[in-house]
């Protein structure tokens, strides 16, 4: 499984890639919004600080516009993926800019029926929101698995699953085991993923007992 930060934070962005292990970048309406930039200026800047995909979600909710906004959005840098809610119209636009050759990463999946017609669509990732399905009552990890095996079934697709909404280590854990391609995290989730206190407390040992050889 891969790592994506699901943030607009460049700062952080640019910390993380140098570790290497983040391969791309997912943004949405509500972060974008937060950051009090333009989505033009934020994408652009994303996009400059690593080659691999960054996801940037229109806000059109019709056909028409929404493959034009899509377009723009392809246009800001070579590696953005445009992000399309999975609905009628959204799915119809996923077909035609597969068409095109533009990469479509469907959003706000909450059924593996939305998984298959994505993939059918020719989307690149399918985000299914673990996070906010629990939130519900559900099973996030659950979903993931789920649209695993339905794709299984049919080695025609290339649509990756993209564990979306993921809120702390045990979602990545659980994405990880359900068969996910990659997961989308905050920043904060990732720094705790290699936190464990017997790892400091045994490097502080290890260290204490290096210093004390070393003065005798
Ligand atoms: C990423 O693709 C999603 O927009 C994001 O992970 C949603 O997370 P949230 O449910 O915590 O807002």
């Amino acid at each position: 499984m891969r790592f994506f930060l699901d943030t607009v934070d460049t700062d952080e962005i640019a910390a993380l890639v140098e570790t290497g292990l983040i391969e791309g970048v997912t943004t949405n309406p509500t972060l974008i919004a937060q950051s009090r930039r333009s989505q033009r200026d934020v994408i652009r800047d994303i996009c400059s600080l690593l080659e691999g995909p960054v996801s940037a979600e229109v806000i059109a909710t019709d056909y028409e516009e929404i493959v034009k906004e899509a377009h723009v959005l392809a246009d800001l840098a070579s590696n953005v993926v445009v992000k399309i809610p999975v609905t009628f119209d959204g799915l119809k636009a996923c077909k035609t800019l597969h068409k095109e050759a533009i990469p479509v990463n469907a959003t706000l999946c909450f059924s593996p029926l939305q998984a298959l017609l994505a993939a059918r669509a020719g989307a690149a990732y399918i985000s299914p929101f673990m996070g906010r399905i629990d939130d519900c009552g559900q099973e996030g990890r659950k979903l993931i698995e789920e649209i695993r095996d339905l794709y299984n079934y049919d080695h025609d697709w290339d649509t990756e699953i993209l564990a979306a909404s993921v809120r702390h280590p045990k979602h990545v854990l659980e994405a990880a085991h359900a068969g996910a391609h990659i997961v989308t995290v905050a920043p904060s989730v990732f720094r705790s993923l290699y936190v464990h206190p017997l790892t400091d407390i045994g490097l502080e040992k290890f260290l204490q007992d290096w210093r004390a050889s070393q003065e005798n």
